[in-house]
């Protein structure tokens, strides 16, 4: 496995591996890996004749007061767990190498983006959008790997690979969890002790509101209260959102009877957590 960091590099390997005729899957990231991450990674190994990961703390999908500045880093770990889980290709750029100073090209999506986390995160979805399509312009991949727990992320990366003609296949895979049910976060490093028990508080609100669908519940106001009150009943959380929406177009729905996203944002401490469930029909 090779760690490189420029484009030209990426290209030149990339473009031998083409002449082979061989295919090649993207695992884009922003490092700081866990077992999410090489459940994507195994996906692609499993699926590509190549898989290259791609390694980069993206600035411009932070906004001016989230944590960039302290996300956690760690290459040499990384490239370990890349290594081991079969991995041929690490991207590993600096900023200046993505982004010249005079940068100004942006991908933006309207609708899809205005809701969940967009409303917090105005900038967000931007950022994403367009350090996705400069990954999928530079590696070109076959095929491109998202989790699920950022369940609006896959949304909008679909969404855009179809609205752009974009020629690849985006799969999307499961949320990774802790045995106790904590959805696996390089963010969940900032918690403590006592926050990493209170942020159980996001799966457990989850899987009541799941059981009533399961069990009949067809109101979406009724399976978000009991989401609500189960993350409320636990002091340290705040709630960003709750919401129930269509998995289709992430607008609000009134009923659970078609294909939904159940998704929370919830800071526990000064940590914000996101997790979510989709029923798909
Ligand atoms: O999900 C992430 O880690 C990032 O949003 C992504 C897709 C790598 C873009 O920076």
């Amino acid at each position: 496995m090779t760690i490189v960091k420029t484009i030209e590099e990426v290209r030149a390997q990339v473009k031998a591996w083409r002449a082979q005729g061989l295919t090649v899957g993207l695992v884009p990231t922003m490092g700081y890996l866990h077992e999410g991450h090489q459940s994507l990674i195994a996906r692609s190994v499993a699926e590509n004749d190549r898989t290259v990961v791609s390694d980069f703390v993206n600035p411009i999908q932070f906004g001016p007061t989230e944590d960039l500045a302290t996300y956690p880093r760690d290459i040499d770990r990384d490239a370990a767990l890349c290594e081991s889980t079969g991995a041929d290709l690490i991207f590993h750029p600096e900023a200046e190498e993505m982004y010249a100073p005079d940068f100004c090209t942006y991908v933006d999506m309207d609708h899809l983006t205005k809701g969940l986390c967009g409303k917090t995160r105005p900038i967000h979805f931007r950022g994403v959008c367009t350090v996705v399509s400069k990954l999928f312009h530079i590696v070109q991949p076959d095929r491109a790997y998202f989790g699920q727990k950022d369940a609006q992320q896959l949304a909008v990366i679909r969404r855009m690979v179809r609205d752009l003609n974009m020629p690849l296949e985006i799969v999307g895979c499961p949320i990774i969890r802790e045995e106790d049910g904590l959805a696996k976060s390089s963010r969940n490093t900032y918690l403590s002790a006592e926050e990493r028990q209170a942020a159980l508080c996001l799966s457990r609100g989850l899987n009541k509101g799941r059981a009533a669908i399961e069990a009949g519940e067809t109101d979406a106001a009724k399976v978000r209260q009991i989401i609500t009150e189960e993350i409320e009943a636990e002091p340290m959380s705040r709630i960003d959102y709750v919401e129930i929406v269509d998995w289709n177009n992430l607008e609000p729905v009134d009923s659970t009877e078609g294909s939904i996203l159940a998704a929370v944002a919830v800071y526990i401490g000064k940590t914000r957590l996101i997790d979510n469930f989709i029923i798909e029909r």
